[in-house]
């Protein structure tokens, strides 16, 4: 590994080396690994052969203790499904509930509060995933004010302008703790303390950040908290979790509700909802049972590793591609500062498809078609990553990605576009 300094001890490895080792030594229980090289985990996290298993306990709980399944474990997976995210979240057993996708714990956050004025500002940014807006715009019909912070650079959030818009008037703050297109880590810390020193709260999608950047719910003091499994945790779909600071459940009562939120829900009773006091009270219906079955395994996964161990080689691995993807001619665009970037980078390949032409390649706009093309032709040699418009080639080393992998990735980007420029400078094109 490329780390280990020149006068490193000569007997056994450095403890950095030794804890990147056991990381890398899991790619054996992720099968798609044998066979892609897998850098897309801000999207779809590699599955761990363990899902086998846990599908097929599910089958036969169902096959064969039918109906008895739910009293055997199914209606307690929300809970224990969420503790394990505790465990990895740093937050209270009992704080986190399962449910189905981020979309919906929004929906219930926002169905807890009214939007009569004085306080009835959303406060928000232009790069949070377009599904929390799409949630916090439709509460304009309930009378909510939507203040959209504008990113000066399509990429990142400075934290003074994000903090200068939260005011007395401010309900809520719906932000992205890493931003999904440029990996940007916002500073939720000071986001939450400005929130609550004017009488706000804050509900942060964790979507992008859970799995690969570490943080204690506890110690944020954050109000909401939110996230899938699909990406970073290694979980698969159908797997989203909600968080809320335990002292906040009494005073919230969910409009988008349903009969598992009841405090006795197995009493049937009808009329207004008596809700239940745990975190069960975000619940809506019946629970994605088999959703919970396949998240497990990922979950434990990176519950054992360590988030802060992940972090550590993500950081060491995303610097390597930042590096040896500018030598190589490409332009980063995520941000340079690894403490303010997550597991991702966004490389953009329109200087490299550019160079040795008469073009300026410094200032050149970046060219959304050749980002894509070059996504295709990755795919057709099982590269796996995806791509963004406007930022780029996103690139995700998880803890299961070696340093080979990152450089195959790289160097097969270089090939990729120089075959298809020379293509293009053959038939005319201007690069
Ligand atoms: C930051 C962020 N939030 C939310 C989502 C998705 O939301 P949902 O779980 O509703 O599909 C994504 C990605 O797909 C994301 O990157």
């Amino acid at each position: 590994m490329s780390r280990t300094p020149p006068n490193a001890p000569v007997r056994g490895l450095p403890d950095a080396d030794a804890e990147e080792a056991a990381l890398l030594a899991r790619h054996t229980e992720f099968p798609i690994l044998a066979k892609a090289t897998y850098l897309i985990s801000h999207s779809l996290g590699a599955m761990h052969r363990g899902v086998f298993d846990s599908m097929q306990q599910y089958a036969t709980m169902w096959a064969t203790r039918g109906i008895r399944s739910w009293a055997e474990g199914w209606w307690a997976l929300p809970g224990a499904t969420g503790d394990l995210l505790c465990d990895i979240l740093d937050a209270p057993h009992g704080s986190i509930v399962m449910q189905q996708n981020v979309s919906i714990c929004q929906s219930i956050v926002a169905s807890c509060f009214d939007y009569r004025p004085p306080r009835n500002k959303i406060v928000y940014t232009s790069l949070n995933f377009p599904t929390v807006m799409y949630v916090w715009e439709a509460k304009a019909r309930d009378g909510a004010v939507i203040r959209e912070v504008a990113s000066p650079d399509g990429m990142t959030m400075p934290t003074e302008l994000l903090l200068d818009a939260i005011d007395e008037q401010t309900l809520l703050v719906p932000i992205s703790h890493v931003l999904y297109k440029s990996s940007y880590l916002q500073d939720a810390q000071r986001i939450v303390e400005k929130a609550h020193a004017v009488g706000a709260r804050v509900v942060l999608d964790c979507y992008q950040s859970a799995g690969t950047v570490p943080f204690s719910l506890r110690e944020l003091g954050v109000d909401f908290a939110c996230g899938g499994s699909v990406k970073w945790l290694c979980g698969g779909p159908g797997a989203g979790w909600l968080y809320v600071r335990p002292d906040l459940r009494p005073l919230l009562e969910p409009r988008v509700t349903g009969w598992m939120a009841h405090r006795a829900p197995f009493d049937f009773v009808p009329g207004p909802i008596d809700y239940a006091e745990g975190s069960y009270r975000f619940l809506t219906g019946s629970p994605a049972v088999p959703a919970m079955f396949a998240a497990r395994p990922g979950y434990e996964v990176i519950r054992d590793l360590g988030v802060a161990a992940i972090r550590r080689k993500s950081q060491r691995q995303t610097e390597l591609l930042r590096h040896e993807g500018l030598t190589r001619g490409l332009r980063v665009t995520s941000p340079v500062d690894p403490g303010r970037r997550g597991g991702t980078i966004t490389l953009d390949p329109t200087p490299l498809a550019a160079a040795g032409t008469t073009r300026s390649t410094r200032d050149l706009p970046l060219d959304d078609r050749l980002g894509a093309a070059v996504v295709k032709a990755l795919a057709a040699r099982e590269i796996l990553v995806d791509f963004r418009p406007g930022a780029g080639i996103r690139v995700s080393p998880h803890f299961y990605n070696s340093d080979e992998e990152l450089r195959l990735c790289l160097d097969a980007i270089v090939e990729i576009v120089r075959t298809r420029a020379f293509a293009q400078h053959q038939g005319g094109a201007a690069y």
